[in-house]
């Protein structure tokens, strides 16, 4: 085990934050969580709180300018700009580890897959990938100019219990109760996901490496399926037929507001590949999950919650099967 660290997590009771506080106290470090209070009833025994707004600069200088960590992580997308992630940064004491949980879609997704740490950054995920890149830049500028250790990770699609986004338990809701799939064209763009205690994990394990310091990693699990074969994978795990309806996206804008169709967030015309070849050959770090055992363990947990037995409103999907013919 490595050595006991004061840590401090910005965020810390959602789903990725929440998995890492986890993480870090099976390791034995002493947590303190930064958010607005929320749902702090979540937290496991022992870590401390500190109520605070990251967008309140002024609020978040006073609450760690008097504190002292060897280790922060940066989480909470609030949503989090370039000037958000500089004022934490300079409002810590000292130089502890910095971690910035960025994103995959910091990527220029027009160019060709698979995106690697070295494929140039750009604006196509608009607003997200322009806050996530100030925010890096930020980062790594005080990297090169005072020696600042800092790291910068990008999971793409993170999976398991407690998700902020309804991906798999989207297709739990439907595939349980019969209910047929629509797929927005040919279903066929190529997906990647990360087991969310694979995530944390690997935010752990990076924690106080000096090798990590100023690099950027690309974190997620290791295989890429399309749309359609992630829906499959799901019917394979709950054991259940799946149906699919395909039908032309352009539909939706018969619709003033069209209802999700296809998960939250897993609508979109491009494919979303990843390397993960650097984290695993520089810090040795590579998933425990295959995208099976994940489905599965997060299916486990759906149904202990009593999630299966939750009312789901398919009004939407039933307007749009009425338009598609038989
Ligand atoms: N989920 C994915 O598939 C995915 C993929 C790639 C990257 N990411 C990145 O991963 C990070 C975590 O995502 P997530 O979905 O797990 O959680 P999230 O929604 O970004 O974070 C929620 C946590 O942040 C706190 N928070 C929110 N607004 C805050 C504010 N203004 N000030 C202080 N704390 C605030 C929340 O507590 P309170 O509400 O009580 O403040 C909660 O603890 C994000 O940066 C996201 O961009 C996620």
């Amino acid at each position: 085990m490595s050595a006991v660290m004061r840590l401090l997590v910005v965020g810390g009771t959602e789903f990725i934050s929440l998995a890492l506080v986890r993480a870090l106290i099976r390791e034995g470090h002493g947590i303190t969580v930064l958010n607005r209070g929320r749902r702090n009833d979540r937290l496991p025994p022992g870590v401390s709180v500190i109520p605070c707004d990251r967008k309140d600069h002024a609020a978040l200088q006073s609450a760690v300018a008097s504190a002292r960590f060897d280790g922060v992580y940066d989480i909470a997308y609030a949503p989090t700009t370039g000037e958000d992630v500089a004022a934490l940064a300079d409002a810590l004491a000292g130089a502890p580890h910095l971690l910035f949980v960025s994103t995959g879609r910091v990527y220029d997704h027009a160019l060709p897959i698979p995106f690697s740490e070295a494929t140039p950054r750009g604006y196509y995920w608009g607003d997200y990938a322009r806050h996530k890149i100030a925010g890096e830049d930020a980062l790594l500028e005080r990297h090169r100019t005072r020696g600042l250790p800092v790291t910068i990770v990008r999971p793409t699609h993170v999976l398991g219990p407690l998700n902020t986004r309804e991906n798999e338990t989207f297709f739990f809701d439907r595939i349980l109760r019969g209910r047929p799939v629509l797929v927005p064209g040919h279903g066929g763009w190529l997906r990647q996901f990360g087991h969310v205690d694979d995530l944390a994990d690997a935010l752990a394990a990076m924690l106080g490496n000096p090798k990590a310091f100023g690099q950027a990693y690309n974190v997620t699990g290791e295989e890429c399926v399309t749309q359609v074969g992630f829906v499959e994978q799901i019917a394979e795990v709950l054991d259940r037929p799946v149906e699919f309806r395909h039908f032309d996206p352009a539909l939706l804008k018969r619709f003033d507001k069209p209802g999700p169709v296809f998960g939250q967030n897993l609508v979109y015309d491009c494919h979303a590949v990843y390397t993960t070849t650097k984290v695993r050959a520089e810090l040795g770090i590579r998933p425990r999950y295959t995208l099976a055992s994940g489905l599965r363990q997060t299916w486990e947990w759906y149904r202990k919650e009593g999630l299966d037995q939750r009312s789901v409103d398919f009004a939407f999907e039933d307007q749009l099967l009425a338009l598609l013919p038989r």
